[in-house]
């Protein structure tokens, strides 16, 4: 049993959990990930480690509450316990001296890309930061990204931060001003396919973190296979971290969608008994 030590709200429909792992604390890197459980019923689930204290002994991850299973995480508290939490698992993101490298991220990407901005500065790259919200009231870990940031840009649909555009559209402008060596991408499918198309044309390494329905998460099961570059690949134990040019992205957001319907009827079931219980 992994026990809660915090979960909270971050904005709406994102949270933060941060549990007591000494021994992951001690080995995680930027770029993996843990899969757990939220209840011994339940399934388990991937989520990127957003953070670690070695000191502490603690692991996070920021979350996003999308169906049954970050639903249950989402009612999870301080004391409560996790019966299944494994990891760090896959391979760990690169980090080298590359330049000047843009880091994208967006929903629970803004977490995840965290440690690799990080790293990446403390490697000695020029970082710039690229974050997605669709409206202010969405923007979380502003002044850490910040803190390891040559610049930071913002793409959202409310003005607020003067800019109505989607990330790609940024992405692009940044391109056109400046020199990048590489471009990594975290967040929703779709976000890492626009921003792998955005720097194509200009031949730009991209690398994204590929987000496939996982099983067991070490390499056994199959279920998030995924081609690259032609070739079969396991998220898992291959990735998550892979080159965005290369990625069957028809592919991987057909098989994103293959358990939808039991997603649904999953929601469905769990509501109505948690209703029951009140
Ligand atoms: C390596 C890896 C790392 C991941 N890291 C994180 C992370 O750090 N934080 C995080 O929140 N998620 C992360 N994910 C995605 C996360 O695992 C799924 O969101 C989770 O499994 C959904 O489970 P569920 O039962 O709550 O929802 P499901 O019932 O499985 O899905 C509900 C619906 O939401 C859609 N959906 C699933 N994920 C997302 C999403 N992220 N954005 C929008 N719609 C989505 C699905 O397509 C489905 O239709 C990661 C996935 C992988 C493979
Ligand atoms: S999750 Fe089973 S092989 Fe990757």
């Amino acid at each position: 049993m992994t026990k809660i030590i915090r979960r909270e709200r971050l904005v709406p429909n994102i949270h933060l959990l941060e549990v007591e792992a000494p021994e992951m604390a001690r080995r995680c890197k930027p770029g993996q990930f843990v899969m757990l459980m939220p209840d011994e019923r339940g399934e388990r689930i991937p989520l990127t480690i957003a953070d670690w204290d070695a000191e502490k002994g603690t692991v996070s991850s920021v979350f996003m509450a999308v169906g049954t299973s970050t639903q249950k995480l989402a009612l999870l508290k301080a004391g409560d316990e996790l019966p299944v939490y494994a990891g760090p698992l896959g391979k760990p993101a690169e980090i080298e001296k590359f330049g000047t490298v843009l880091c994208a991220g967006g929903c629970y990407g803004i977490g995840a890309i965290y440690p690799i901005v990080r790293a990446l500065k403390e490697a000695g790259n020029t970082v710039y930061t690229l974050i997605d919200v669709k409206a202010n009231f969405l923007m979380y870990w502003e002044e850490r990204l910040k803190r390891y940031s040559d610049e930071f840009f913002v793409s959202s649909r409310d003005s607020f931060f003067d800019c109505k555009e989607y990330i790609p559209n940024v992405l692009e402008k940044v391109l056109q001003k400046s020199k990048l060596d590489r471009v990594i991408s975290i967040g929703c499918t779709y976000l890492m396919y626009t921003c792998s198309e955005a720097t194509r044309p200009k031949g730009i390494k991209t690398i994204v973190s590929l987000n496939p329905v996982m099983v067991d998460g070490t390499g056994m099961c199959g279920a998030c296979r995924c081609t690259i570059e032609g070739r079969t690949k396991f998220a898992c134990v291959d990735g998550p971290d892979f080159d965005g040019h290369a990625v069957d992205w028809d592919e991987l957001f057909y098989r994103r969608k293959s358990y939808f319907e039991d997603e649904i009827r999953s929601m469905c079931y769990w509501e109505k008994e948690s209703l029951l219980k009140e």
